[in-house]
């Protein structure tokens, strides 16, 4: 079961309201909509959820709570979700971006590579290129791009030779196959005690195929809209690229002005619509760290809506 993570520090920060609109746009196991819901007697919490299953998982463990409703869609959408529901603004939103301990551990969803299974990765398994599509016909440029943009590895050409060398003779269906020719890609010099040489070439994988940093700031560009004064914002990132992206924009909602810094007084009239609750990111403890190893890379940051 997914363990919520820095569970304790969002809730504080998302300060609930017992009759308040709140939007939990990643809902997973649904470990962080149950606190919310706990703090709930009046108000709503919409579930979004783009995995059928865990959607599914989701309806069964809300089923009996009134102010759970439980939505399958793409955070990205948030606008028209919202609006299908009747709902003007939040309260408050949240999102817990990346993957579920239930997704990495399903062999058949192939995202880990460490259990076998056929290459897929897709959050939303009914729709798009899964990345067996993209491992076996994308060009070697294509594949170094994704792996060099999304999974920051310094050795994203060799690992996108290797890939192609070894699709020319034979496909790619399994994760564990793809993992051991990524793993011959890295020089053995490279390779790290505690990560598999093929961690981050997953992580591009994935994130491409679910196009995650797209989804991540269509959701920042219209949480202005969609939350009221006062309502809160809470994004926890697992990566360095999405909570830059959570940073720059939460940044940029603090400090919209756009005049060139020599103007004594701003006129370009842009005024801060967030202000920023988290001037740096909240890290789990040590001990939530080595209670829950998959906690370690996560960055909470939060804002006020003004
Ligand atoms: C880290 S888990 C969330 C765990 C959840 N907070 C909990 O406590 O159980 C991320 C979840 O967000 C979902 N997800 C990722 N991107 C999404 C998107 N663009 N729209 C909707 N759901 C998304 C994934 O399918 C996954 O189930």
């Amino acid at each position: 079961m997914h363990i919520p993570v820095l569970r304790r520090e969002l809730l504080e920060l998302l300060n609930i309201k017992s009759g308040g609109i709140y939007v939990d746009c990643t809902g997973g196991a649904g470990g962080h909509a149950e606190e919310v819901l706990s703090k709930l007697t009046a108000g709503r919490l919409i579930i979004i959820e783009r995995d059928p299953d865990a959607v599914e998982r989701l309806k069964e463990r809300f089923k009996g709570n009134p102010n759970a409703e439980v939505v399958r869609g793409n955070f990205k959408d948030i606008g028209s979700i919202l609006k299908g529901l009747g709902i003007d603004k939040a309260d408050g939103l949240y999102a817990d971006f990346g993957v579920s301990s239930e997704q990495l551990s399903a062999p058949q969803r192939g995202f880990s590579f460490k259990l076998d299974g056929r290459i897929d990765m897709r959050m939303d398994y009914e729709s798009g290129e899964s990345a067996v599509d993209v491992v076996n016909r994308y060009s070697e440029s294509q594949l170094a791009e994704i792996i060099y943009k999304y999974g920051e590895e310094r050795f994203f050409k060799r690992i996108a030779y290797h890939i192609v060398s070894r699709r020319n003779l034979h496909p790619f269906e399994n994760t564990l196959d793809l993992a051991s020719v990524i793993k011959q890609a890295v020089p053995k010099k490279f390779h790290k005690q505690n990560q598999h040489p093929a961690t981050k070439t997953f992580q591009a994988l994935r994130i491409h195929v679910n196009g995650e940093l797209e989804a991540a700031e269509s959701l920042l560009r219209e949480i202005g809209k969609c939350v009221e004064k006062g309502g809160r914002v809470a994004f926890i990132s697992f990566h360095s690229l999405e909570d830059r992206l959570v940073k720059e924009y939460l940044h940029r909602y603090k400090s919209p002005c756009s005049c060139p810094p020599e103007f004594p007084i701003c006129v370009c009239g842009k005024v801060p619509v967030f202000k920023t609750l988290t001037k740096k990111p909240i890290t789990p403890s040590d001990r939530e760290i080595k209670e829950n190893p998959l906690s370690r890379s996560a960055k909470l940051r939060a804002a006020e809506r003004i």
